[in-house]
C-alpha cells in the first residue's frame, strides 16, 4: 500500500505570548497549512508560547540563551539547531522571537526562515514597531512577513497587511488591530511559501499565481 506523503515540518521559535503560533496551529488544524509544527522552541523560560504548544500536543523546549541580550550564544544556537534537526524541521517560522540569528543558523536554513513584524517594513524596524508608528504620527501601519537575513527586519518581503492608526487609538488598541491582521496573514503566507508559490527576484518576492 502506498504510504501517505509526510507533511513538511515547520519549527517555530518564539519568546512571548505565542498568539501567532496558535494562529499557525489553528490553520494547520483547519487543513489550511500543508505542514506540521514539529517543535516550538523558546529562549525565555516559562514563556506562554511553550505552554500553549504543550496544550496542543506540540513538543516544546526552553533553551537558555546565554549571557547576551540581543543574540544567542554559540551553545544555545547549537542546541536549537540540534533540536530542529532531531525533530526534522525543514522550515522555520519566528513568532515573536526576540534575538538576532547569526550566520551559522541562517546557513543551516537558507531562505527557509520567515518572520512576522508589526509594521509595514521598511518603516519602523526593531522593537515596539506599533508604538514607533504611533509616535511618528503615521496614519497607517500593519504587519509584514519577510524572509530572515542577517539584518534586523531587512529580509525579502513576502506579504504585508495594512491597519489604520485611529485618532482614539491607545498602544493596546492599535496592537490588537495589528495582531488581528497578523493572525490571518502569517499562516496564509507560510502555507504559500512552503508550497513554493514565491519566486524571489532580487529584493522582490513574486507569487507564481500573479505571474
Ligand atoms: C507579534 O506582534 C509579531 O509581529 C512580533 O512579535 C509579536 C509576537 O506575538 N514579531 P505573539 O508571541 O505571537 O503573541
Amino acid at each position: 500500500m502506498p504510504q501517505p506523503t509526510p507533511l513538511p515540518k515547520l519549527g517555530i521559535l518564539g519568546s512571548g505570548t505565542g498568539t501567532n503560533m496558535v494562529a499557525i496551529a489553528d490553520a494547520q488544524d483547519r487543513g489550511e497549512l500543508p505542514a506540521e509544527i514539529c517543535i516550538v522552541i523558546s529562549d525565555v523560560e516559562g514563556a506562554p508560547i511553550l505552554q500553549k504548544a504543550t496544550d496542543r500536543g506540540i513538543p516544546s523546549v526552553y533553551v537558555p540563551p546565554g549571557p547576551y541580550s540581543a543574540k544567542l550564544d554559540e551553545t544555545a544556537e547549537q542546541k536549537i539547531l540540534e533540536l530542529l534537526n532531531e525533530h526534522g524541521a525543514q522550515w522555520i517560522a519566528l513568532a515573536g522571537f526576540m534575538r538576532i540569528l547569526k550566520g551559522a543558523f541562517l546557513r543551516a536554513f537558507p531562505d527557509r526562515i520567515v518572520n512576522i513584524h508589526p509594521s509595514l517594513l521598511p518603516a519602523f524596524p526593531g522593537l515596539r514597531a506599533w508604538r514607533q508608528a504611533m509616535d511618528y504620527g503615521a496614519q497607517m501601519t500593519g504587519c509584514t512577513v519577510h524572509l530572515v537575513d542577517r539584518g534586523i527586519d531587512t529580509g525579502t518581503i513576502l506579504a504585508q497587511a495594512a491597519a489604520p492608526i485611529l485618532p482614539e487609538d491607545t498602544e493596546e488598541s492599535l496592537l490588537e488591530r495589528i495582531h488581528q491582521q497578523e493572525w490571518a496573514l502569517y499562516p496564509k503566507t507560510i502555507a504559500q511559501w512552503i508550497q513554493g508559490e514565491y519566486r524571489i527576484q532580487g529584493r522582490r518576492a513574486l507569487r507564481r499565481s500573479q505571474d
